[in-house]
Formats: structure tokens, sequence, C-alpha cells
């Protein structure tokens, strides 16, 4: 047995999280590094879903709205998403897409601003390195409110806010890289400069501690089908930051977030409270399945996710290092434990044939164009055994071709 596969042992037993494993279906044929996209399965949402489909639709039908607590489900789901990313409760609200809560939240910070007497302020800096969708969405929200769009490096962000900047719109973790952001530091240099930060939580939420409200927030938005395992497009969650909450002016205010939704009044009037971040008829479907996945964190602290996430990718560098003959991957993710979130990139040439060929021999990770390999740890169901074995079938792979 080679030491990394003794010491590999050696650190599973050692682990706190290995028993959240069973939670999940997994097949031990597969090791599955690819939960920083699709998270997996926790095996009681099934039954779960039978239950809400055979009895709360089919036998309840229209009184599950009430009795099932359809109607409060998002902002109940919100109150069990938020203390994953340090928010008190009231402060989150799940639905829509991550892309439609950018629009809510970029449009209602620069309504903030404006109406705090900043109408000057004509800019919204947006993160020069930020996942596709926010930046075609920041585009359309600065024409939407006159503003104009400025492009930073997060790096960059504290040296380009000033008393033009309206927004900044950060990623806490780069989907492409894995790396982790300055959060409070950007945050406190952009109130600094008098202007909102609002971050996409897409990459961190589930595998890292955000501390939302202990690092003054205003408003971010997240994904909950990576790590959170809430399903294919399970809805996304929206925080408004409590201080926020009375001036939120919702750029979508469907009839979900009325104060009064059921009577049908042609004037709007805005709910209180993280409700205002409704806009339509939830998916109710998803929205129970996400709910239902949620129970896998029940007495799990984010702090020991974070601290096994860390261990986790130490140890996959650490494989990689030894088995992949030299010089055929570079690592694009932070070595800085500071500076790293919950994946591991590296640079390949040939990456497109390489992934399929580990996806056949059951790794699978995924990639993103041109060359890099992506490789997510989501340390409720991944174990150290998991990495070795992923590195050591990339070391035959790039061993067998040429490259
Ligand atoms: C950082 C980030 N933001 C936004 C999105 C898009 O989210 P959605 O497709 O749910 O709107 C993703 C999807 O992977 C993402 O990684």
């Amino acid at each position: 047995m080679s030491d990394l596969i003794a010491k590999a042992a050696s650190l599973d037993a050692r682990d706190q999280l290995a028993k959240h494993r069973e939670l999940f279906a997994l097949d031990d044929g597969v090791v599955y590094l690819d939960g920083n996209s699709l998270g997996a399965l926790p095996r009681h949402v099934p039954g779960r879903m039978a239950d809400v489909i055979t009895r709360e639709w089919g036998e309840l039908r229209i009184r599950s709205w009430d009795e099932s607590g359809w109607w409060t489900a998002p902002e109940r789901i919100g109150d069990r998403i938020a203390p994953l990313v340090g928010a008190a409760p009231g402060q989150v609200v799940v639905g829509d897409s991550t892309s439609v809560n950018v629009f809510k939240a970029l449009v209602a910070a620069v309504r903030l601003v404006d109406r705090a007497g900043g109408e000057d302020r004509d800019e919204i800096v947006v993160d020069a390195t930020t996942f596709p969708t926010d930046g075609y969405i920041a585009e359309s929200a600065a024409r939407l409110t006159g503003k104009r769009l400025v492009a930073a490096a997060p790096g960059d962000v504290a040296g380009t806010v000033g008393p033009r900047t309206a927004v900044a719109l950060v990623n806490h973790v780069d989907y492409r890289t894995g790396r982790l952001h300055d959060l409070p530091g950007i945050t406190a240099a952009v109130h600094a400069a008098g202007a909102l930060a609002v971050w996409d939580l897409c990459h961190s939420a589930g595998a890292l501690p955000v501390d939302l409200d202990a690092h003054g927030v205003d408003l971010a938005v997240g994904c909950t089908y990576k790590y959170l395992n809430g399903g294919p497009g399970a809805p996304a969650f929206l925080y408004v930051a409590e201080r926020h909450q009375p001036g939120f002016d919702s750029p979508l205010p469907g009839w979900n977030s009325h104060a009064d939704p059921f009577a049908m009044t042609p004037g709007y009037a805005a709910a209180e409270g993280a409700a205002r971040g409704r806009v339509g008829t939830p998916d109710i479907l998803s929205m129970l399945a996400l709910e239902a996945s949620l129970d896998v964190w029940e007495g799990v602290p984010v702090e020991v996710v974070r601290a096994k996430s860390l261990a986790l990718t130490d140890f996959f560098l650490e494989c990689v290092e030894a088995y992949v003959p030299e010089g055929r991957v570079t690592s694009v993710t932070p070595e800085a434990h500071g500076e790293r979130g919950s994946q591991v990139s590296l640079r390949c040439v040939e990456a497109h044939a390489v992934m399929k060929e580990l996806i056949a021999r059951g790794v699978v990770g995924d990639l993103r164009r041109p060359d890099v390999l992506r490789f997510g740890f989501t340390p409720l169901y991944v174990s150290f055994a998991d990495a070795e074995r992923a590195a050591r079938v990339l070391a035959d792979v790039l061993s067998e071709s040429t490259g």
C-alpha cells in the first residue's frame, strides 16, 4: 500500500464527517467531484418527494398551500439556509434562479443608493472574472438604471470604488479557478467609498463560512444545487440585510411580494421583510426537495465543513504532486487557505479528452474550456480515499497519453 493510500485511510478514520456520506445516494465505484456543479442526492429526498406529490399534491391539492406550508416555504427555507451563510433569521428568501436574484439585488441596490441621495453615483462595479450571467445581468441592470458598468478584478475592487460607485457586485469564489475572494475586506472598501456590496455566493454557500451579517454585507445571492444539494435547478436564495429591507424596492414586484397578495388590489404595496424579494408562485416541488435536502446539515457546523474542505484539497494537491508526471498539470487554485474555495482547478493540455477519460474511469469532475479540469470537494460526502484515487487515476490517464 502506498504511503498516500495509508494516509488517506488514517485521515478518513479521524474524519468526523465521514458518516455523512451514507446519507447520500453515491456508489462506491465512482468518485464524485462535481458537487460544485450539481450536489449529490440525499437518500431520503425521494421518499419525502413521494409524500409531497402523492399526499400533499395528490390528496390535499389546493389545501396544501396552507396546510402543508407551501405558501410560506420561501421564507421558511430561507431561514434554514441563513445560518449556513451567517445570517440571522428573516433576511433570506428562496426562489427563482441566481440570475434573476442578481437582477433583483442589483437594481434594488442602485435604487437604495439613489434614494439615499446618491443619484450622481453613476457606476456599477462588476467583478471582471465573474460567472458570465452576473456580468450580462449587470450590464442590463446598468442600462435600466442609467448607470455605467465598470469591470474590475476582485483584487482591484477596493482600488476602483470611489465617489462615483453606486454598487459593487463580486463573486465570493471564482467558479473557474476556485479562488476565494476577500469578502470582509472588499465589503469594507465598498462601504468606505459610500457604495453597497452585492455578493454572489454560488460557490461558497455550504462550502465555507460566509458570515454575511458579521461583515455587514448589503445583499447577496446564491444557488442551492451545488454545495447545498438541493437538486437540479433548485431555487436560488436572496439575502437582503435587515437594515435595507424597508427600502428594498424590487424591480420585479410580483404579487407574491405584496403585503396582502389575496386582496388582489391593482396597486402594489410591498410586504415586510424578506418576502419582499419574492416574485410569483414558488416552484414548490423543487423548493420542497431543497428543504428536505437541507436535513443533512442537522448538527453540522459550517466551520467543520470548511476544515475538512481545506484538508481534502490540500491532500488532493499533495497526491497530484506525488503521482502526476511533472509538468502535465498546473494548479490555478491558490495554495493559501485564505484564498481557496472548495475546488481544485488544474490547467492541462487536452483537458477535454482527459476529463472524458477520467469520467469513463469513474472520476467525475468537469471542464471549463479551454483547458481547466475542475474538481469540486463536497466535505459532506467526499472522502480522503476519493481524493487519493482521483489523483491516481488522473496520473494514469496522463501517463498513458502523450499530452
Ligand atoms: C457564480 C455563479 N453565479 C451564477 C450562476 C448561475 O446561476 P443560475 O443558472 O441558477 O441562474 C452560477 C451557476 O453555476 C454560478 O456559478
